[in-house]
């Protein structure tokens, strides 16, 4: 029996991948990776993507089992779009202290206190949330959501403060309040250690993730001639990907979780990626271990369910985001 890659034994890791592929197949599974997983998760998987990519490819691919190398959230979104399907989450404790910063019935109190307004919500909160709002929304489509909703209705955007600002700030728009969550990951990527990092590295691009709470700051080094404006992207990650692709720049600093390095050292070996904030790690999603795939493909463990009327209800809100948008890697 295969066991978990230790990276200075690539017989273990070959043998691993190859039980995982064979599991796979005989499970006739698809295994999804977010671009924050583990590298021997992301290489081993049929696709690696951020958000909207993989709920696209959810709500698309023809595999009956869907085993969804992430957080809780994004497995219960797959869930929503594909119901006739079995979602497994290799560990089921994968959860999200953004999604945490919201319940449905903060929801149906702040409608009640702003009737007649457009609820967006980012796709990074619980089932039962996405089924108390109007739309939701990625780091890759929030600005072309909100450009589809009318001028002059109001919008509650949840739960995420810093892509809040950051839609505010790229729509233009004054009738946005946003509900003032975080992502302790992000928000750890601050203002401070961005401008250290920059001042260290004044040659560098830099590519923001809009949930960090350095955004605003990336942004005003642009405003005060700091960091020319053609050095400085806020993308997702999905975005961040197809720039390195095409990025003939010598170093990139990368502000978001550190998982990101390797698909962006792989797709351009030329530019060095360095992360702003080597601390920036999600705990939830290195919960999905080598171990707890191989358990979920033998087992079929970790099965996320979504009750039908939530469901029903939450789908809506999901496929109007899935609508919106270039289709993509996900990069605006
Ligand atoms: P994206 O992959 O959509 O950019 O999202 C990042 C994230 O924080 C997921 O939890
Ligand atoms: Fe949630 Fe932040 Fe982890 Fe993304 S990085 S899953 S937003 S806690």
């Amino acid at each position: 029996m295969a066991t978990a890659p230790a990276a200075a034994d690539p017989t273990t890791a070959r043998e691993w991948a190859e039980e995982v592929r064979r599991l796979a197949r005989s499970r006739d599974a698809v295994i999804l990776a977010h671009n924050y997983q583990r590298p021997e998760i992301q290489d081993v998987a049929d696709h690696t993507g951020d958000s909207l990519a993989l709920s696209r490819l959810a709500a698309e691919v023809d595999a009956s089992t869907i085993v969804f190398c992430g957080v809780h959230f994004m497995a219960e979104t797959a869930k929503i779009l594909a119901p006739q399907k079995t979602v497994l989450l290799p560990e089921l404790a994968a959860g999200c202290s953004l999604a945490d910063t919201i319940t449905a019935e903060d929801v149906r109190a702040w409608r009640a206190e702003h009737p007649g307004a457009v609820v967006v919500a980012y796709v990074n909160t619980s089932a039962a949330v996405k089924a108390e709002t109007d739309v939701c929304c990625t780091s890759s489509n929030a600005a072309d959501v909100i450009r589809s909703i009318p001028e002059d209705r109001e919008i509650l955007f949840l739960p995420d403060q810093f892509l809040g600002a950051h839609v505010k700030r790229v729509t233009g728009r004054d009738n946005i309040h946003v509900w003032m969550g975080e992502c302790h990951v992000h928000a750890g990527i601050d203002g401070h250690t961005l401008r250290e990092r920059v001042a260290a590295e004044p040659d560098a691009e830099l590519y923001v993730h809009p949930e960090c709470g350095c955004a605003t700051s990336a942004l005003y080094l642009v405003g005060s001639g700091a960091v020319p404006e053609d050095r400085v992207k806020v993308l997702s990650t999905g975005g961040m990907l197809s720039a390195a692709e095409k990025s003939s720049a010598s170093k990139v600093l990368i502000a978001t979780e550190t998982g990101m390095l390797h698909q962006l050292r792989a797709a351009n070996p030329a530019t060095a990626f360095e992360p702003v904030n080597p601390r920036a790690e999600c705990h939830y999603m290195k919960m999905i271990t080598a171990d707890k795939l191989l358990a979920t493909l033998r087992d079929g463990t970790g099965e996320i369910r979504v009750d039908d009327e939530t469901a029903a209800r939450a789908r809506r809100s999901v496929e109007r985001m899935v609508a919106i948008g270039t289709p993509s890697r996900g990069g605006e």
